[in-house]
């Protein structure tokens, strides 16, 4: 999908914009609300009406007759067989309807907040995930974080900070503190499959900077990104605030699903979550995942495997990475820290192959300045004495028996019924469950309604770029406590059945 369409899309998918009203008329107010907040710049071409009908699921007379409004009101221009350009609002009259809602809008103070930024940034803060969720029972994605080890972390944190090394207190130079990454290779080694030299390791704060590095470091302005349909929705917002192009690839039960319509196309960059889809929750076969090496030696690409949260796997040994498959050296390998220990400890890493490990080094060096070695002390010691995979094994086995208890309160308030007619993936691992619904059953509504009991769940659909989507809700289970799972999980469930019936 186009960084138009998606901006359209996503005015459009506003409950309250301009409800109501036909489909092309609210095509219109997207586009004009766009354009004034120039969101879409002036010379900024449009998609085709064919594009732009199938990315939004409207009609194609629907979208002609938008732009053709939009046309004679002077905000586009259109010339036969080279497509429809944004206006330059600088060189139009005076707008004559001025009592138009949305024109009176885009002369107020929201054009003058965003006038200063750049397109580039006008479009990230217009579509930014938002105020973080608020943390309530079924968050997807947050670990329960009083299971930390508070007094054990204090004693090696004051370890390090006795020993007074001051080269400590400077800037992590070298991809990192070493000891650190050692710690990282042997168990990325031993638990992951991962062929991992240190020298290969460059810890970075987290997989959101993996990314904007990977992204930055290796596609130029343009460059197209295979993501998966649905998709991580950090990982395409880092993509598009580095001006690529994305390239929706459907998932199924198997992982990434690619068709001939997408070997057409060439990309740079392929983002996958193999262990785990986000947000689906499929394992990439092993079929799948030689056939996406192949398909990135061919084409030149680059793999980016964001392994997330393959600790938590409830049942058999955790699944091998993909990047250990890899003779090619065509795999970067990211992992985090975040959902183990906790997000605000911002460390993160990347497996590259060796020839982009000192590249990678000294664009991090450059660009970002890292630091945080006294933490990055702290850790190697935790990882390195072993605490590291007692704390693994203690929250799995935590997680594990939360994800059963929600999974058995749901089935049994959801009776007979109902559970013909949804389904909750089956797959032991992870932090959430999908609670599959019926096509036509509206999930941002319910994700609506349960928000009023108190319940954080999020809309499968909300991830997919392209139609078809599927509908669902993601339902986290690692924060909340058992009481909680039984008591929230019974409202949940009347909620389903509320949209379901
Ligand atoms: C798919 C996926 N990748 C990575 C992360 C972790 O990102 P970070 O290390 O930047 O916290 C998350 C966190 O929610 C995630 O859901």
């Amino acid at each position: 999908m186009s960084i138009a369409s998606d901006l359209l899309a996503n005015l459009l998918a506003k409950e309250d914009f301009f409800s109501g009203l036909s489909q092309q008329r609210r095509l219109y107010e997207a586009a004009k609300t766009a354009i004034h907040q120039q969101h879409l710049g002036a010379g900024t071409k449009l998609p085709s009406s064919r594009d732009l009908a199938r990315d939004l699921c409207l009609a194609r007379n629907t979208v002609v007759a938008a732009f053709e409004q939009l046309s004679n009101e002077g905000y586009v221009s259109s010339s036969l067989g080279s497509g429809t350009y944004v206006a330059d609002l600088a060189e139009m009259k005076p707008i004559a309807d001025q009592n138009n809602h949305l024109d009176a809008l885009a002369l107020t103070s929201a054009t003058a907040q965003v006038a200063a930024l750049s397109r580039r940034g006008a479009h990230i803060t217009a579509f930014a995930a938002g105020p973080r969720f608020e943390i309530q029972p079924f968050v997807p994605g947050d670990a329960d974080f009083s299971n930390f080890p508070f007094k054990l972390w204090q004693r090696l944190q004051n370890r390090v900070w006795r020993e007074a090394r001051s080269e400590l207190l400077d800037y992590a130079d070298a991809g990192g503190f070493l000891p650190l990454r050692l710690a990282i290779a042997e168990y990325l080694r031993v638990s992951r499959s991962v062929k991992v030299a240190v020298e290969n390791i460059v810890i970075t704060s987290g997989t959101h900077q993996s990314l904007d590095l990977c992204a930055q470091l290796l596609a130029d302005v343009g460059d197209t990104a295979w993501v998966e349909d649905p998709c991580y929705w950090a990982a395409r917002r880092v993509f598009e605030a580095c001006d690529l192009r994305l390239h929706p690839i459907k998932v199924d039960a198997e992982g990434i699903a690619l068709g001939p319509e997408d070997l057409a196309t060439d990309p740079r960059l392929i983002y996958v979550t193999p262990s785990h889809q986000y947000p689906t929750g499929a394992v990439m076969s092993l079929a799948r995942r030689r056939e996406l090496l192949d398909v990135a030696v061919r084409k030149n690409a680059w793999i980016l495997e964001d392994d997330y949260d393959s600790e938590f796997r409830y049942t058999g040994r955790p699944l091998a990475s993909l990047q250990g498959l890899d003779s090619a050296d065509r795999v970067v390998y990211m992992g985090t820290f975040s959902k183990i220990l906790y997000p605000g400890i911002k460390i993160g890493y990347m497996v590259v192959p060796s020839a982009l490990a000192d590249p990678f080094k000294i664009a991090l060096y450059d660009l970002q300045r890292p630091g945080q070695l006294m933490v990055q002390a702290a850790l190697a010691d935790f990882i390195s004495q072993g605490h590291f995979s007692t704390h693994i094994r203690k929250i799995r086995q935590i997680y594990g028996a939360r994800r059963e208890l929600l999974r058995k309160t749901l089935v049994a308030q959801f009776g007979t019924q109902l559970n013909q007619r949804v389904s909750i993936s089956s797959e032991e691992s992870g932090l959430h469950l999908v609670v599959e619904l019926p096509d036509q059953v509206d999930d941002v509504a319910l994700e609506k309604l349960a928000a009023e009991s108190g319940i954080s769940v999020k809309a499968l659909s909300t991830y997919y770029l392209k139609a078809p989507v599927r509908r669902g809700l993601l339902v986290g289970y690692a924060y909340v406590t058992p009481d909680k799972i039984v008591y929230y999980g019974k409202l949940l469930a009347a909620v389903i059945l509320s949209g379901v019936r």
